[in-house]
């Protein structure tokens, strides 16, 4: 299956996806890692994997709708059957989501629909929480509100910091971000009636 991958950032989640895809585990081809920073470190680590990567800043844009176009025919250019927004930190336009209709994921670090936006692994420390994770779901116009596909939850230990918590989540990111796109790359993941379905059913 053709993939795109958005990143602004580390890429620990592409870089995951990639060694996954280069070993035969996962039936995808990455055609291009695409970021919105062209300092991103998951730049370099694509490039060294020999995956094509392009960077697009939005500096160089009027406005959202622009560079959402702009971003949209750069990603189209690669034919991908699936987008994968991994650490893109850029909220998506509805002209960018309507181009790749039902076929959008993202992994965000928390519990959805618990923690939408940022700060997650902080606010589920400040809530006192004993149980924190991640998810992966379809993007939809709603911002980390689309369909769930699935979520990992880790326990919260005590003197856990942000940075020790989310390292423990986000080897859970890694394991669950290559099974859902392991399922849409075997055709048995779709989004549908604002659902995910698995295997025909809804999840
Ligand atoms: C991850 O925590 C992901 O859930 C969030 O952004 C972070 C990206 O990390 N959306 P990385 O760039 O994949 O290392």
């Amino acid at each position: 299956l053709p993939i795109v991958i958005l990143i602004s950032g580390r890429g620990s989640n592409m870089h995951a996806i990639a060694e996954r895809a280069a070993c035969g585990d996962l039936p995808v081809e990455i055609r291009a890692v695409v970021s919105d920073k062209a300092e991103a470190a998951g730049l370099a680590t694509a490039a060294s994997m020999n995956i094509p990567t392009r960077s697009l800043s939005a500096r160089e844009f009027a406005d959202r709708a622009s560079y959402d176009q702009a971003l949209a025919a750069l990603v189209e250019s690669f034919q991908p059957r699936l987008v994968v927004l991994a650490g893109f930190m850029r909220i998506l336009s509805p002209g960018f989501i309507a181009a790749f209709s039902d076929r959008i994921l993202n992994i965000h670090p928390s519990l959805l629909p618990l923690y939408r936006g940022l700060h997650t692994h902080r606010r589920a420390l400040e809530a006192g929480d004993a149980l924190h994770g991640c998810s992966v779901h379809f993007v939809t116009e709603e911002l980390d509100g689309g369909p769930l596909v699935i979520q990992a939850q880790v326990k919260v230990r005590p003197g856990d910091s942000e940075s020790t918590l989310s390292a423990r989540v986000q080897r859970q990111e890694h394991r669950i971000y290559s099974q859902a796109i392991d399922w849409f790359a075997r055709g048995r993941l779709q989004l549908r009636e604002q659902r995910a379905w698995l295997d025909g059913r809804p999840l």
